[in-house]
C-alpha cells in the first residue's frame, strides 16, 4: 500500500489488507475452517498459525481491517458485542474503580452491576453528557471511564476530547462504545479514547445475520495485552466463518451507513416537526450543546432516532401499525426496525415507557416517512 497518502476510508474498506493470498488468485479471501495448522519439520509455523483459538487468518485480517479503519494500533474480535465489553472489564486490576456514562446500553449497565463487581472492581455511574460533573467523580483508583456516544436508546453525546484529557491527567484509560456511530461516523482514538468497543452485530455486519464484538486499542500497552491474553485464556474467540461474514459485510460499511443516515436525518425532521410526537432524540437536530459537541466528533448524525408519543399506549399502538419497519429488538442492518426499549429493558429500565427507537436502514426515505405518518395517524 502507498505510504505517501492514507486513502480514503471507502477505498480502506474495499481493500483490506490481506494475510493469506491463495495461490489460485481469488479476489475474495476462502474461509480458512481450520482448527489447527501443519507444523514443519523443524518444529516451526511457516503460516504463522498453530490454533485458531489462537489466531486464524480470517480472524487476523478482520481484526487488521477494524484496527485500520478506527485509526488504531490493534483490534480483538469476540462473539458478541457483550463478550468484547466484559473482555475491557477483566483487563483491569482487581481494586479498579470504574466511572461509567449512566446513558448507555442497558446489557451494559447490567454487566457493569451483576458481573463487574464480582472482578473486586468498584462501579460508579454518573452523567457523560455532564463532562464536568462526570469528570469531577474520578478518584485516585479510577482506572476507566466507560461512555457510549450517542447512547441507546436517548442519544446523548458526550464530548469525547473532553473526557479523554480529564482521564489522561488522572492515569486513567477512556473506552468508548462507538456501536451507534460507527467508524464512518466518528472515529474516538482520534479523540484521545484508549479503547473502542463495538457490537459488530449492528452496522459493522450490517445485514442482522452475525453476532459479534470487537475492542479496538489506540496503544499496544499493559492493558491490551491483558484484554489479548484474556482473549486467548478465555477462548472468547470470533469463529472463522463469521469472520469472514464481517469483513465481506465491511465493503459496504460506508456506503450503508452513509445513506442510512441521510434517511435518518429526514425522518428525524419530519418527526420533529410532527404534533403527534411529543419528543425527538436524533444527535443531527437541534441547536444544543450537545448537537454542538456531535458536529464536532461526528461526521453525521447517524442512523438511530428514539422519539416519544403521548403514552405507552400510543407507542405499542404505532409500532403495531407500521408495516415497513419491522418490529423487532437490534439495530443496524439493512431494513427498518421500531421497538418499544422500555418493554425489553425490563422493570429497571431508565427508558421513557412512551419512546419509541428506529433502526434507520436502506428503504427509501419517502416510503418510511409514509409509514410513520400513517402509524402515527392510526395511533391517533
Ligand atoms: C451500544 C451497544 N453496545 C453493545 C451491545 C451489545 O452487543 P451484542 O448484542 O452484540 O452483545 C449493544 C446491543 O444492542 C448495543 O446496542
Amino acid at each position: 500500500m502507498s505510504t505517501h497518502r492514507k486513502r480514503e476510508l471507502r477505498t480502506r474498506l474495499i481493500h483490506p489488507p490481506r494475510h493469506a493470498r491463495v495461490a489460485t488468485g481469488d479476489i475474495v479471501d476462502p474461509i480458512h475452517m481450520t482448527t489447527t495448522f501443519e507444523r514443519a519439520a523443524d518444529g516451526g509455523y511457516p503460516g504463522g498459525f498453530h490454533y485458531t483459538r489462537d489466531g486464524n487468518p480470517n480472524c487476523r485480517g478482520l481484526e487488521t481491517c477494524l484496527a485500520d479503519i478506527e485509526h488504531g494500533k490493534s483490534a480483538a474480535v469476540f462473539a458478541s458485542g457483550t463478550a468484547a465489553t466484559m473482555a475491557v472489564f477483566q483487563a483491569l486490576p482487581t481494586g479498579s474503580h470504574v466511572l461509567a456514562a449512566i446513558d448507555a446500553y442497558h446489557g451494559t449497565l447490567r454487566q457493569l452491576r451483576t458481573l463487574v463487581p464480582r472482578l473486586g472492581i468498584e462501579v460508579e455511574f454518573a452523567d457523560a453528557a455532564d463532562g464536568a460533573g462526570f469528570a469531577d467523580r474520578i478518584r485516585p483508583a479510577t482506572r476507566l471511564l466507560w461512555v457510549e456516544t450517542p447512547s441507546n436508546p436517548l442519544l446523548k453525546i458526550c464530548d469525547i476530547r473532553a473526557l479523554a484529557s480529564a482521564a489522561e491527567r488522572h492515569g486513567a484509560l477512556l473506552a468508548c462504545d462507538n456501536t451507534f456511530a460507527t467508524p464512518v461516523l466518528q472515529n474516538p482514538l482520534r479523540h484521545g479514547a484508549n479503547l473502542v468497543v463495538h457490537s459488530a452485530t449492528k452496522y459493522l455486519g450490517g445485514h442482522s445475520d452475525v453476532t459479534a464484538g470487537a475492542v479496538i486499542t489506540r496503544e499496544d500497552d499493559a492493558t491490551w495485552q491483558r484484554i489479548r491474553a484474556y482473549q486467548s485464556g478465555a477462548g472468547a474467540i470470533l469463529p472463522p466463518f463469521e469472520c469472514w461474514l464481517l469483513l465481506r459485510s465491511l465493503r459496504t460499511l460506508a456506503c450503508r451507513v452513509e445513506a442510512q443516515s441521510a434517511t435518518a436525518q429526514a425522518v428525524a425532521q419530519f418527526l420533529a416537526a410532527d404534533p403527534r410526537v411529543r419528543a425527538t432524540y436524533y444527535p443531527g437536530l437541534a441547536d444544543s450543546a450537545e448537537s454542538a459537541i456531535a458536529r464536532r466528533q461526528m461526521a453525521s448524525g447517524g442512523a438511530m432516532i428514539s422519539f416519544c408519543v403521548a403514552s405507552r399506549k400510543a407507542a405499542m399502538e404505532v409500532a403495531a401499525a407500521t408495516e415497513l419497519f419491522t418490529r423487532a429488538t437490534s439495530l443496524g442492518g439493512v431494513e427498518s426496525l421500531i421497538e418499544h426499549r422500555a418493554s425489553i429493558e425490563g422493570p429497571d429500565t431508565r427508558t421513557p415507557q412512551e419512546l419509541l427507537r428506529l433502526s434507520i436502514g436502506l428503504e427509501h426515505r419517502d416510503d418510511l416517512i409514509a409509514d410513520l405518518d400513517q402509524a402515527l395517524a392510526a395511533a391517533d
